[in-house]
């Protein structure tokens, strides 16, 4: 049951928020958690109609418009857009704007990015920007023509005298019989003599990271992200300030348009195809993004949706979702709107990835190397399908630098592969109840004193005998990529830890049944069949020991160059940083961390134990084949889905034996798709890069 008292909180909060986000600038909750808001109060009006006053947030477009700056009306209401979340919510809009109009059935889709920015709408009279104005409340907005002169990306003047081809002016009085065909595809670009446009002002992703260390550097406030940075700068009162932030700006609407003709129109100027039209303002010199694709059916859209949610990062700016718009505009402008949004285009969301929640503890942990990371201990919250409890704060500096308080509302981002990650507190939900955090001065797992080294913003734990470093040193060493010993939990090395029987990694092939059958959970079966993985990891490559050792800078690539290279750990320990430095793809400081570790007594220590329990391998015929003239050699696969034989980590050996390197993700630079049984949106990828691909049985082909 829904409360009528539930529903007038909500509309107070919702519009508290909007204030928030579209005039001060100063979001303290994130877009989700907005729409979220949004979704329920939709849903109560829908069941109680009766309840809903002008006043609700759903009954006008966003935001209020401040009085720092003057005022203007647009000449057409700046519309809004409705959401989908997922395929479903999008084959529904289909649905029912088929009902409203069979055309739909044939209609094409041109799919855009929904950029994270600004919405501004500039006024060109004779071809000259006179006016730009934001979004505002979507009737009026404000004035900020000075500040968008400093845009470099908007164009001052856009050409008029063109063209002596006037067949154009027919088309502009009658565009509404043109609209449901095909537009021609080259218009005489010779625009209205009044022309109002609307595009999205942003910042680039680095060109952001780039403005925030240079705020952060001369001591001023950073921004939480790239779409707060584009709002506060252009929202700047002085021109001055605006010029010196790195904005820019794609175009993708004609809003409104007047010619000597044409006083009033209410209709379309051509072209009157979306495709067309981005095509046409790129003609007159304003920038449009170049990944809109136009689609003949509503599915192929959505999955060209969907791969640029997986490649969002590859933008190079922060985008929510794609838009899907019927192509034809006459057919979207026809089917007219519902609230603020137009029924002819969709916002496709992407799942979110910055959350704000509650910062409850800050906990160190102590790393391989004895370097100490604060950890965030959050209220859980989810982010892009997946609980939240835990995120890195990278280290200490970062936390004084951001000012990161214990009990701090603190925006998360989850993106990716990449750990979540704090952007920073919401200082403004702060309640004075928040506690600074002081960095420990002792490990919290030995209780020695730690010690920071010039140059460096690590804290480290220095007492080579720390268990917490031991811990996670054996942690890597039987994980899957390194010696691949399974049954070897956390818990089973903490406790052979605490009752000293392991003291180094060697200490584990000494380990015997009797010393396991002690141990808390340990019967006959679990005992041996540890005993028989740890015997079985002694028969690893060399490279996967080379992996466990854990060398600083020392992963799998260059694990397997180095197995390759030397042949043994006897002619390693003997290698000169000189000779590592001759190798493919080895830099000075990999080099120099290589010696170092063979330097150390602990560690000499350490492989003459490996030794003496028979863990040496020895590479012999991969040491043989020389690596350039290999099959695979030069070549980068991608894989997605099951293969037939082959397991994730069996194609990628596979594949690395013969030569080729296996990534993550796709991209143009991609020799091969290896595709399996239900493959994810890597398919799409490929085939919208037109990156060849093959099953399993092409692979071993292609290597021979
Ligand atoms: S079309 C009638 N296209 O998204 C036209 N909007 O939630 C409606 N946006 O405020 C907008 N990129 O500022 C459209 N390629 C794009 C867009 C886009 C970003 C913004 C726009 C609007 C919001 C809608």
């Amino acid at each position: 049951m829904t409360s009528l008292v539930r529903y007038n909180q909500l509309k107070q909060e919702i519009n508290a928020h909007n204030h928030r986000y579209h005039v001060l600038d100063n979001p303290i909750i994130s877009d989700v958690e907005y729409d979220r808001l949004l979704v329920e109060l939709r849903q109560i009006e829908s069941e109680h109609p009766d309840w809903v006053t002008p006043d609700s947030p759903t009954q006008r477009a966003g935001a209020v418009v401040s009085d720092k700056f003057e005022k203007v009306k647009h000449p057409r209401p700046i519309l809004s857009l409705a959401n989908a979340f997922g395929a479903a919510d999008a084959r529904a809009w289909y649905e029912r704007i088929r009902k409203l109009d069979d055309r739909v059935e044939r209609a094409k889709f041109t799919v855009e990015p929904k950029i994270d920015g600004l919405s501004v709408v500039l006024h060109y009279r004779d071809g000259v920007f006179v006016q730009g104005a934001t979004r505002g409340d979507g009737e009026i907005g404000e004035d900020i023509t000075a500040n968008l002169r400093t845009v470099r990306a908007i164009p001052l003047k856009i050409p008029v005298e063109q063209t002596k081809d006037e067949s154009r002016e027919t088309h502009s009085n009658e565009p509404a019989q043109l609209s449901i065909f095909e537009q021609p595809s080259s218009f005489s670009s010779r625009p209205p003599s009044y022309l109002v446009v609307r595009g999205e002002v942003f910042l680039n992703n680095k060109d952001f990271e780039r403005l925030n260390t240079r705020l952060a550097e001369n001591g001023e406030k950073t921004y939480m992200n790239p779409r707060n940075a584009a709002a506060g700068s252009l929202r700047q009162l002085s021109p001055a300030i605006t010029a010196t932030r790195p904005l820019t700006m794609l175009v993708y609407q004609v809003v409104y348009w007047e010619n000597e003709a044409q006083k009033n129109p209410d209709v379309l100027y051509p072209p009157g195809s979306q495709w067309e039209l981005l095509q046409w303002l790129k003609d007159l010199g304003f920038p449009v993004t170049d990944v809109a694709r136009r689609f003949d059916a509503l599915d192929e859209a959505i999955s060209y949706t969907e791969t640029w949610d997986e490649g969002r990062d590859n933008l190079g700016y922060e985008a929510d979702g794609m838009v899907i718009k019927l192509d034809d505009l006459g057919m979207a402008l026809e089917l007219g709107f519902v609230g603020k949004d137009p029924r002819g285009a969709i916002a496709f969301k992407f799942p979110a990835r910055e959350v704000t929640t509650t910062l409850l503890n800050i906990e160190v942990e102590v790393g391989r190397t004895g370097v100490l990371t604060p950890k965030a201990v959050l209220e859980a919250v989810e982010i892009g399908g997946v609980i939240v409890r835990n995120a890195t704060l990278h280290n200490f500096d970062y936390i004084a630098e951001k000012d990161i308080r214990i009990g701090d509302r603190v925006l998360v981002k989850r993106a990716g592969e990449v750990i979540p990650y704090i952007i920073g507190p919401v200082t403004d939900a702060r309640s004075g109840a928040e506690t600074t955090y002081i960095p420990p001065q002792t490990c919290p797992a030995c209780g020695q004193a730690v010690e920071h080294f010039e140059g460096e913003v690590a804290w480290y734990c220095v007492n080579a005998a720390c268990p917490a470093q031991l811990v996670r040193n054996l942690e890597h060493f039987v994980s899957r990529g390194a010696m691949d010993i399974s049954g070897l939990g956390i818990k089973i090395v903490e406790q052979l830890i605490a009752i000293g029987l392991v003291r180094d990694v060697a200490d584990l092939y000494t380990v015997t049944r009797e010393q396991l059958l002690a141990l808390e959970g340990f019967a006959d079966k679990k005992a041996d069949n540890l005993l028989v993985a740890i015997a079985e990891s002694k028969a690893q490559p060399l490279n996967r020991l080379i992996i466990a050792l854990g060398i600083h800078g020392v992963g799998e690539v260059a694990a397997g160059d180095l197995a390759r290279h030397f042949g043994s750990l006897d002619a390693l320990m003997e290698t000169s940083a000189a000779d590592l430095e001759s190798i493919e793809g080895f830099g000075p400081n990999t080099a120099a961390a290589i010696v170092d570790w063979f330097a150390r007594p602990a560690n000499q220590n350490l492989l003459a134990k490996l030794k003496s329990v028979g863990l040496w391998p020895v590479e012999t015929q991969r040491a043989q084949t020389s690596m350039q003239n290999a099959p695979l050699s030069g070549l980068t696969f991608v894989v997605t889905g099951t293969l037939p034989t082959l397991s994730r980590e069996g194609v990628k050996e596979f594949i690395e034996a013969q030569g080729g390197k296996v990534t993550d993700s796709v991209s143009k630079k991609t020799s091969y798709l290896v595709l399996g049984e239900n493959p994810g949106s890597k398919h799409n990828k490929a085939l919208a890069l037109g990156v060849p691909i093959l099953d399993e049985d092409g692979l071993r082909k292609l290597a021979g």
